[in-house]
């Protein structure tokens, strides 16, 4: 018989470690480039990240806190979304250091920063796949008691998608050759999957 240990998240997980982001893992990561109202690049990495809708495409990130992301996301409306890559891993985590907002997190990293093609945010140059988006909400989140909490919930239409096309096979991407990572629980914790991975079964007819 299996026992379980069963918690009220409100009065703690009872646990050394919270095991939330253990659970909900690998989670894909949004790496997130904008441009302040003041000309200024930032870049940095979301994991409360994904895709909501094929057509039109919508991806979204949360940011725990008003962080110079969601600020610039709100002043200008765009934003855009690079992929991480296990050569770019180190340049990503760089690019998270709580820099202060006149810091471009691009040159703290050694990044090229390249025009989009429809929005006035940069992308990660390295980066072999960018979604250029358009703010289409942005939402603070709530708890079940409808008390506001310091997060927030961007979401963005991708209006151009940008792919290397050394990732494009007999017009299949293919997701395992661009060697993205994922998030882990841990506080150093990340995941980067192969073709090992890969099992297939079809839905139900
Ligand atoms: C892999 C990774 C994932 C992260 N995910 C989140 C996240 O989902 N939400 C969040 O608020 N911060 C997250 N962070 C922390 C932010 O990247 C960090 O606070 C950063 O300084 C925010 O930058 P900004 O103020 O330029 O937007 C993450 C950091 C790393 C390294």
């Amino acid at each position: 018989m299996a026992e379980y240990h069963v918690y009220q998240p409100a009065a703690g997980h009872g646990l050394a470690h919270d095991p939330l982001n253990s659970i909900v893992a690998p989670r894909p990561i949004g790496w997130i480039s904008t441009r302040g109202a003041d000309g200024v690049a930032n870049l940095a990495p979301y994991s409360f990240f994904n895709l909501f809708n094929y057509d039109p495409p919508i991806l979204g990130f949360a940011s725990s806190g008003w962080k110079d992301s969601v600020r610039n996301i709100a002043a200008t409306g765009e934003f855009a979304w690079n992929l991480v890559t296990r050569p770019l891993a180190e340049a990503m985590n760089a690019t998270s250091a709580a820099a202060p907002p006149e810091v471009d997190e691009f040159a703290l990293a050694g990044l090229a920063a390249e025009p989009c093609l429809r929005i006035g945010a940069p992308r990660v140059a390295e980066s072999p796949v960018c979604f250029e988006c358009r703010l289409s909400q942005l939402i603070r989140l709530k708890g079940a008691d409808g008390k506001e909490i310091d997060s927030w919930l961007v979401l963005g239409e991708a209006v151009t998608v940008r792919i290397d096309t050394r990732l494009i096979v007999e017009g299949a991407y293919v997701t395992t050759a661009a060697q993205p990572i994922l998030r882990g629980g841990g506080a150093a914790d990340y995941f980067s999957i192969g073709e090992e991975q890969l099992f297939r079964m079809r839905r139900p007819g």
